[in-house]
């Protein structure tokens, strides 16, 4: 790793947050190990890179990734526009080492913070942008609302919020837990077991169900931000997948 490359892990966590109870991106934390070939065999590649086409990064400018996992929307970002100042935030340690030993691989700068989404790691009125993927299902009632509020404290006016996760105005609890493949292939146990688990998630967990209808729109709406809206969405094997973008006014 060249010396102007660092990647570093700092932890955010208040004494309270330590015992705080976290959904991990495979569900579980032993799947922690398959969630990157999981996700790639799933196309979830295509969704970073439709997100960060949509937040429109421009050079120079910092960006948090919310809910970064083990990295892979931040590294679409840097893919994209490698001068910007990411930061990716997640509370899972391992996902952030995982993050951590691919930005090395990569030579990429990337500052890793360990810490929950109501929380984001910028002083006021700082950031360029928010960004997350597939996290936001994750956070329950009370977090999502502080994140969208948080989000507002972070970006500058101008700042720009984009959000990609499963949900949006068609979707229904149903539809999104319908499989477009019945029959999968898979050799790999876990990546059998992902798969039904996102499924299952997608359709039945309560908290994937209040991004059904307008649910992160109106997250965001309440928060205080002035315009937001789905930007785009698409039909993904897990069900309806939205972007989700809006400004601080
Ligand atoms: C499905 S993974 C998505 C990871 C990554 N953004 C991606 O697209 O591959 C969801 C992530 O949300 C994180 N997460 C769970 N609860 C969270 C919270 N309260 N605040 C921030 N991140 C959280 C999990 O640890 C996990 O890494």
């Amino acid at each position: 790793m060249a010396a102007s490359t660092p990647v570093r892990i700092l932890d955010q966590r208040t004494p309270e947050d330590r015992d705080r109870p976290f959904l991990p991106g495979a569900g579980k934390r032993w799947l922690l190990p398959f969630y990157d070939a999981f996700t790639r065999v799933a196309g979830v590649r295509a969704l970073h890179e439709r997100a960060v086409g949509l937040a429109g990064i421009e050079p120079g400018q910092t960006v948090v990734d919310v809910g970064c996992g083990t990295g892979n929307l931040s590294f679409a970002v840097l893919a994209a526009q490698p001068s910007a100042r990411v930061t990716g935030l997640d509370p899972d340690r391992d996902a952030l080492r995982r993050a951590a030993r691919k930005a090395r691989r990569r030579n990429v700068p990337l500052t890793l913070v360990q810490g929950y989404a109501d929380r984001i790691p910028a002083e006021d009125a700082a950031l360029d942008h928010v960004v997350s993927s597939l996290a936001l299902h994750h956070v329950d009632d009370d977090g999502r609302t502080a994140f969208a509020r948080d989000a507002l404290r972070a970006l500058r006016p101008g700042g720009r919020v984009t959000i990609v996760d499963f949900g949006g105005p068609a979707s229904t609890a149903e539809q999104a837990g319908h499989p477009t493949h019945r029959h999968g292939h898979s050799a790999l146990q876990a990546l059998r077991h992902l798969t039904r688990l996102m499924r299952s998630r997608v359709a039945h967990n309560p908290v994937v169900a209040r991004n059904h209808g307008n649910g992160i729109v109106t997250l965001l709406t309440d928060a205080g931000f002035g315009d937001a809206r789905e930007v785009a969405h698409t039909d993904h094997r897990f069900g309806r997948v939205t972007f989700v973008q809006a400004t601080r006014p």
